[in-house]
């Protein structure tokens, strides 16, 4: 009888033992398995903190990344800085991914490796109602602006040879509303999805459009070379072919829908 509880107690310490061993391996495990993405939380519903509801970073992008990260064996953490750092920040290695409605330039190219584009959309430009401004030939003189870095900042440089203006920026895309409420700006390039939440909560606001205004889509950013990039092509495709995406892209841009899902 003794025996057979010396026999117990000693497979049970076996059995702590173990457990205590496999927990510990998987711990070492998971830390390799998780990837920071380099986000700017200024662009809802990409990504953006609710206020009311924390500081949590959340948006399309957000839930997107996590699905990815389930599909691919990785917990992801999300980091916030500006727009304009992103890319560095990726070539440094102080963020392994970036996700931010970034569209995959040419000159973003040449420093990192983009996936697929997962989400499309169009420029237009915000105005204040009032101004009546209606057309861009009616911004003639007047303060466009954008966000540093971004693409509406080289459409803004496109449009310039066309039609004369003041080119201003800001870093972070609410302050660029916040000069139009102002008075400072008079129009300010935005993608269009963007512009749709901030005209919902400023009723003074409305967008006017502005030529050839396609955009080449969101994609994810890697760094140069890495093996990531097309483990996260393979899991967005399947995201899209199951029906994932259209899930996602009806959350968060309220029955957009998939016309504008990237193919
Ligand atoms: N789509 C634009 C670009 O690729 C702007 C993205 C801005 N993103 C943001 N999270 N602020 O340049």
């Amino acid at each position: 009888m003794k025996k057979r509880v010396a026999g117990l107690f000693i497979s049970l310490i076996c059995l702590f033992a173990l457990s205590a061993c496999s927990s510990s391996s998987n711990s070492s495990e998971n830390k390799d398995k998780q990837l920071v993405m380099g986000t700017s939380g200024d662009y809802p519903p990409f990504e953006y903190v609710d206020t009311a509801n924390g500081e949590e970073i959340i948006g399309f992008d957000a839930d997107l990344a996590k699905a990815l990260g389930g599909k691919t064996g990785y917990e992801i953490t999300v980091k916030d800085m500006d727009f304009n750092g992103l890319i560095t920040s990726l070539q440094s290695g102080k963020v392994d991914f970036v996700m931010a409605g970034m569209e995959a330039t040419p000159e973003r190219k040449k420093n990192a490796d983009f996936t697929e584009p997962y989400f499309r959309s169009d420029i237009s430009m915000v105005v204040d109602k009032k101004s009546g401004i209606k057309t861009v030939e009616d911004i003639k003189g007047k303060v466009v602006g954008v966000q540093v870095g971004s693409i509406q900042a080289e459409k803004a440089k496109e449009l310039q040879k066309i039609v004369d203006f003041q080119l201003e920026t800001r870093d972070r895309v609410p302050d660029l509303v916040q000069e139009i409420n102002s008075g400072r700006f008079d129009g300010v390039l935005m993608e269009d999805v963007v512009s749709k939440g901030y005209l919902e909560k400023n009723d003074n606001l409305t967008t006017i459009s502005v030529p050839s205004n396609e955009t080449g889509g969101a994609a994810i950013a890697f760094q140069k070379d890495s093996e990531l990039t097309s483990k996260f092509n393979d899991a967005l495709k399947e995201m899209k072919e199951n029906g994932e995406m259209d899930k996602l892209v009806a959350k968060w841009f309220n029955g957009e829908k998939s016309l504008k899902i990237a193919e």
